[in-house]
């Protein structure tokens, strides 16, 4: 073997507010691939990843939820690890951004820019929540579209007409949080100069380091002219506060890229011999390389290399960027069921088939690649199941019956064992070069070939005839250690098939180099069914979880959207209905619950005692109508716990749903808090 190389791989960092989900597992399992190939292949290779856990978002979602940011990333990253291990995502390390590690090296990469001139403090003006006393990120303001006039536009662009624009410029803007009107404050920001480094961005994207494409788009961007970056946020925020300025925080884009280091020092700290200065320092020797989506470009070959650069650390050897995921040719949709999430994919599906369809799907481009349902049915059950798992289950019955499972000591057709060899060298290079559909495609022709032999051979037809035992026992060795060769082809693709596969076979675990060598005169295990195939009714039965999953999570509603048709439930006698407290209740505040598109916020008063309710009657209200009005509430109803906090009671409405929801009124001359009997 060649000198075994020092690779260090990334994959994006996944935000702490969400569960993973099919599309962000394109890249993982791609990355995942990359680093098993180079470990496989006997270099020295570690692959980090760590929860994106600062911000704006995480902040709110902590809120709404009832608890601190710090327990939602904790829940948040156990959940991660939960179904990046379900997937055999192998990590070396997962990590935090928010850990000492990830705030000394932010701290250490803004000082150092810092001192070098390469920070500096502007004013500018921005959004401000009086309600929440909190500047607004862009996605935070909603109002209407200053090009079409579409209402509950976010303030960055609109989703009916395409347009871009400044939330300045958004009629009637909002604060998604509070439902306020937003105003104009100004703040002290300091922002990176990017412009520094243009001369040495441009070199880098020349030197290889790109994909073409993405190339491309750095020339644009170059022509364009590179802007000064914001690189802090006010307080509220959760992150890190910036060291010389209490009161301001590191956006959270400063700091993700920078836990490639923290989890990578955070390795180092538990691994004897690793040393952080050999992956990370200006000279270092190591290769260095992240996996991310073609949406974030921006940050990784342009800000990330600049700061690096900046703080005197190494640039990456290369950005390896990829496209979206498509489910049947189109954007994967709540309501159809094909946004899915990596635990409900486990809950109906073997991982092995999704870690094998992405990558023959995978190429070094980045295109968007499409999860085509029946397709990938289709080629799970011909490939996987039909092709490579079935070679070992022709031959392996017949040696276990009359060979005790021991292999023949000699290979029947050197020829073709060698041919298999040699093939790896084509299937090496595809690999290396990310060409993971091509690897694929070799290697089913390979397994092709194999069943070919079989069927040629025929060794059914040969055990049943007497004296030909040596021929028996040749014919299904040789088929044995065709899958062998096969599944050492396959590994980084199908970890748990191949772990499998190895202790059917009686081997350790296959590296590149061992494949070459055959499996003569050795016991095997007795064969076990090494995967199975696709039901469609799978495909079905998750698709319907999908679905089940969005209203699951969906925020619960306070009326029955069904009501004109329901029946009329069962009779309750009058003391069980005594025991429901209605009350009348004044509506002091409304606002909108951001991530919560049908649900409204009340602060209800009951007449000197208030209560927090959240009610799913947004589709027919606008926050500022219901305020100052009363209407009537389930005053004693135990608080529920909701996503975004708790609900002290429930507001009464009636309808069908959407805009056809009508809370109840009482007549005037009512006041807050008197029973409603
Ligand atoms: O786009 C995202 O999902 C980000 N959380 C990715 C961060 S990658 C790295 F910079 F941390
Ligand atoms: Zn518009």
């Amino acid at each position: 073997m060649n000198q075994p190389r020092d690779i260090l791989i990334t994959s994006a960092l996944p935000y702490a507010n969400g569960p993973i989900h099919i599309g962000h597992l394109v890249e993982y399992i791609q990355t995942d691939i990359w680093a098993r190939f180079q470990k496989m292949r006997g270099h020295h290779c570690w692959y980090v990843c760590a929860d994106d856990a600062h911000g704006t978002p995480i902040m709110l979602r902590a809120r709404q939820e009832g608890i601190t940011p710090e327990t939602l990333i904790a829940r948040v990253a156990n959940e991660h690890q939960a179904d990046f291990a379900a997937f055999r995502v192998g990590f070396d390390n997962y990590h935090s951004t928010h850990s000492p590690e990830n705030q000394h090296f932010a701290n250490l990469i803004y000082e150092r820019n810092r001192d070098s001139g390469h920070i500096v403090k502007r004013t500018i003006t921005q959004a401000y929540d009086p309600v929440e006393n909190m500047f607004l990120p862009d996605r935070f303001i909603k109002g209407e579209c200053p090009k079409c006039g579409a209402a509950d536009q976010y303030g960055d662009n609109c989703e009916a007409c395409g347009a871009s624009y400044s939330p300045a410029d958004l009629k009637n803007p909002r604060s998604a949080v509070s439902g306020a009107v937003p105003e104009q404050r100004e703040s002290d920001h300091y922002f990176f100069r990017l412009n520094d480094f243009e001369d040495m961005l441009r070199t880098w994207t020349r030197s290889g380091s790109l994909q073409k494409e993405v190339a491309n788009k750095l020339d644009e961007w170059f022509s364009a002219g590179l802007q000064e970056w914001d690189i802090s946020r006010d307080a509220p925020y959760f992150g890190f506060e910036i060291p010389d300025h209490p009161g301001k925080f590191f956006y959270v884009w400063l700091d993700a890229p920078i836990g490639y280091l923290a989890s990578f020092k955070n390795l180092c700290e538990r691994t004897e011999g690793l040393d952080f200065d050999r992956f990370w320092s200006k000279d270092a020797t190591a290769e260095l390389y992240h996996f991310i989506g073609k949406d974030i470009i921006y940050f990784h070959a342009l800000f990330f290399p600049a700061m690096l650069q900046g703080a005197n650390f190494r640039t990456p050897s290369a950005i390896f960027a990829h496209g979206f995921l498509t489910v049947d040719g189109q954007k994967m949709s709540k309501s159809r069921g094909t946004f899915i999430k990596a635990r409900t994919y486990l809950d109906h599906l073997n991982p092995e088939y999704l870690r094998y369809y992405f990558a023959a799907k995978l190429g070094s481009g980045v295109d968007d690649i499409d999860l085509n349902l029946e397709d990938f049915t289709a080629r799970v059950n011909a490939d996987l199941v039909g092709k490579v798992v079935n070679i070992a289950s022709r031959c392996a019955g017949f040696i276990h019956k009359g060979f005790s499972g021991q292999l023949a000591d000699s290979l029947a057709e050197p020829a073709l064992f060698a041919a298999f060899v040699q093939a790896g060298e084509s299937i090496a290079s595809a690999y290396e070069q990310r060409e993971f559909s091509r690897a694929v495609r070799e290697i089913m022709a390979l397994a092709d070939r194999a069943n070919q032999y079989i069927d040629e051979k025929a060794p059914w037809v040969i055990a049943k005839q007497p004296g030909r035992e040596a021929e028996l026992q040749a014919v299904c060795s040789m088929g044995i250690n065709l899958f062998r060769v096969l599944i050492g082809y396959l590994r980084p693709i199908l970890p748990g098939t191949a772990a499998d596969s190895e202790a059917f076979l009686h081997i350790a675990p296959l590296t590149w180099d061992a494949i070459a060598a055959p499996l003569l005169d050795h016991a095997i295990a007795p064969f076990k069914p090494l995967m199975t195939r696709v039901d469609p009714a799978q495909i079905a039965a998750m698709l319907d979880a999908s679905k089940e999953d969005l209203s699951a999570t969906a925020e619960p509603t306070d009326s029955n959207p069904h009501l004109t048709r329901d029946p009329i439930a069962a009779p309750v006698d009058y003391d069980t209905f005594a025991k429901t407290d209605l009350r009348v209740a004044l509506i002091r505040e409304a606002r909108l619950v951001a991530g919560a598109d049908k649900l409204l916020q009340l602060t209800l008063d009951l007449g000197g005692e208030t209560r927090n309710v959240f009610a799913g009657i947004r589709s027919a209200y606008d926050p500022k109508d219901l305020e100052g009005r009363l209407t009537v509430m389930v005053a004693n109803l135990a608080p529920r716990k909701m996503r975004f906090g708790v609900s002290e009671g429930m507001v009464l409405a009636a309808g069908p749903g959407g805009k056809d929801l009508f809370i109840l009124s009482p007549d005037s001359g009512a006041e807050p808090g008197m029973k409603v009997k």
